[in-house]
């Protein structure tokens, strides 16, 4: 049932290849230069008059939501918000009926994000559901909404799930923006010709599979670990912080890179590994100086770069290579090897990767 793995999680973080072409199937076609998503079709009015989206999400799917907010304000240019469906659910939110409420969850029975769906659409909202469980709670109450199509996640730790989110959100962002006039026909193009590279481009990052095995071996002493990364990268570094917390018990953080100066830096020293993603796109220079400022506090870093970096390579401790891509498709791959990275860690620390202490699949009380 593992797949000849030993583990559920290992056996879901190498399916992703597999996991994304199924979601993107029926709905890019790569020669006409198609994204369709049939339930975005089918409320095309309701979503293109949205005044503002509100994500709501928990754990991992929030992670989602980060990313989702970016796309789509770049793409749709409607502002959106991101927020815990625990806090929201609590807060009396303003809501309208011009508002679009988007639930993410990969089980569809969260309670915190049930409770938020239903809060949202008694105040009139819109509910656009982003789920895996076919049949579940959440996407039977959601006025609409679209499968992530990733198959059963089983290790308590979301990984496919995450990868598929993130790929529907990607596709949400590119059907409305196009509806929407907001994406130019070439940037739409381009980013759809991209998109059906990525599970290519995850296989490549699994083949460093062994490589990232090795360097695990190295941080099992770490009680602290933090992970940077900037503009789409934020949201992988806070994932990719939350994945190692989860099944190795080792604490870490994920900060948005410029703030380390405010206040986080403080932590750095030899005993401090620094996950840094640091891919060549446009926030690469900003990045540049944060790696310097926490090498010159001595952090060991374990950077993120593309093949051709050569200023990075130079500072970094440990390197992995992500295949370029697009800057809006970057978190579908460098999330990979934060997945490994956290896995091989606790496998090294003996831990049960597949069921962590205290924590259960799905969190259906509050
Ligand atoms: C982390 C993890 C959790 C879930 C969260 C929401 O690996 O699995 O943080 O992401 O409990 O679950 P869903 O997406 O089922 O609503």
């Amino acid at each position: 049932e593992k797949g000849g793995f030993p583990h559920f999680m290992l056996k879901e973080i190498f399916e992703q290849p597999e996991c994304i072409n199924d979601c993107m199937r029926g709905r890019i076609n790569g020669t006409l230069h198609e994204v369709t998503l049939s339930a975005v079709n089918d409320h095309k009015e309701q979503l293109l008059n949205a005044q503002r989206f509100v994500i709501v999400a928990c754990g991992t799917s929030w992670h989602a939501g980060l990313i989702g907010k970016q796309l789509i304000e770049t793409f749709c240019r409607i502002p959106v918000e991101v927020e815990y469906a625990s806090e929201f659910r609590y807060r009396n939110p303003v809501l309208t009926n011009r508002d679009v409420v988007i639930a993410i969850s990969q089980s569809g029975e969260t309670a915190d994000t049930l409770a938020a769906v239903e809060l949202a659409k008694s105040q009139g909202a819109f509910v656009y559901g982003i789920c895996n469980a076919v049949g579940s709670s959440i996407p039977r109450i959601t006025d609409s909404g679209s499968y992530i199509h990733v198959g059963p996640e089983i290790g308590v730790a979301s990984t496919k799930a995450f990868t598929g989110q993130v790929t529907v959100l990607t596709m949400f962002a590119l059907t409305l923006g196009k509806e929407k006039g907001e994406i130019s026909t070439a940037d739409y193009n381009r980013i759809i010709d991209e998109l059906l590279q990525i599970p290519e481009k995850i296989t490549e990052v699994l083949k460093q599979n062994e490589s990232i095995a090795s360097l695990s071996r190295i941080f099992t002493y770490a009680h602290n670990f933090l992970y940077l990364g900037r503009g789409y990268s934020y949201p992988v570094a806070l994932e990719g912080a939350l994945k190692l917390k989860e099944i190795s018990y080792i604490h870490a953080e994920g900060y948005p890179a410029a703030e380390m100066k405010h206040g986080p830096i403080a932590l750095v020293d030899t005993e401090m590994p620094v996950v840094v993603i640091a891919t060549q796109n446009a926030m690469y220079e900003k990045i540049v100086s944060n790696v310097q400022e926490t090498k010159a506090r001595k952090g060991h870093i374990i950077a993120l770069i593309n093949k051709q970096d050569t200023v990075i390579r130079k500072i970094a401790d440990e390197c992995i290579e992500i295949p370029e891509t697009l800057e809006c498709l970057e978190p579908l791959v460098t999330t990979i090897p934060l997945q490994l990275l956290a896995y091989h860690i606790a496998v090294c620390k003996g831990k049960d990767v597949d069921q962590p202490r205290n924590l259960a699949k799905s969190v259906t009380v509050e």
